[in-house]
């Protein structure tokens, strides 16, 4: 079995100082930086975008894990390569021509992944199976940290990872994981967890490491 993958998302940092939080998790044990990227037009709130990235790419070494929120997506996609992400999600549901989006990410040098909604079935992605590293499961819909698991993805998950086979793709989980909900989806296929408000409760390094660890092993 792989090692569960633990990417925090900074949408629950304190953003005032966003460089240092992203140093803390990363020495608190986290694997992946994760980076929720919102437009107020494909989910209702506004975050941060390729600047900010860029202005935070030199704090780690570890990989940025860019989830797209944003539609149309295509247009920004230079820039958040530019911006030093390693993988670059988009959402199924953010535009139609989902193809041409992961085949840019990729002639641009980066890692492809795709996002579903909670209600956007996994056989979204059946024709686009060969272009993709990533695909990330919504277990929220997304928009906010904090917000409640939908425990209809667990079934959707294991659907997902009968579809990917033997292909070297991530099973990625976003939204409501906390030591309660991480194992049923890591029983379930999913290899990459996103957790924002379990990670940063508590508000130090020393926290963020518990959290982490009250994750890795449940
Ligand atoms: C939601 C974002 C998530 C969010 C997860 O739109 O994609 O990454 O920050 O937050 P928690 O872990 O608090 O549900
Ligand atoms: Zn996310």
């Amino acid at each position: 079995n792989r090692k569960t993958l633990i990417a925090p998302s900074v949408l629950s940092a304190d953003f005032s100082r966003l460089g240092e939080e992203v140093e803390d998790i990363i020495e608190a044990g986290a694997d992946w930086v994760h980076l929720d990227v919102m437009d107020g037009h494909f989910v209702p709130n506004i975050t941060f975008g390729p600047q900010v990235i860029k202005s935070i790419r030199g704090r780690t070494a570890a990989v940025f894990d860019c989830h797209l929120m944003i539609a149309p997506a295509d247009a920004y996609l230079a820039a958040f390569a530019d911006a030093g992400c390693d993988f670059i999600t988009v959402h199924a549901e953010a535009g139609p021509h989902l193809d041409r989006s992961l085949q840019t990410i990729r002639n641009l040098g980066r890692k492809a992944g795709v996002s579903l909604n909670p209600s956007t079935p996994e056989t979204a992605i059946e024709y686009v199976l060969d272009r993709l590293d990533l695909v990330l499961l919504m277990t929220v819909n997304p928009g906010f940290g904090g917000q409640a698991f939908i425990p209809s993805v667990i079934e959707k998950t294991r659907r997902l990872k009968a579809l990917i086979g033997d292909r070297p793709i991530h099973i990625e989980i976003d939204g409501g994981v906390t030591p309660e909900t991480a194992p049923l989806v890591a029983a379930a296929g999913a290899d990459v967890l996103v957790a924002g408000s379990a990670i940063f409760k508590g508000g130090s390094k020393a926290a963020y490491a518990a959290n982490i660890a009250a994750i890795r092993h449940a």
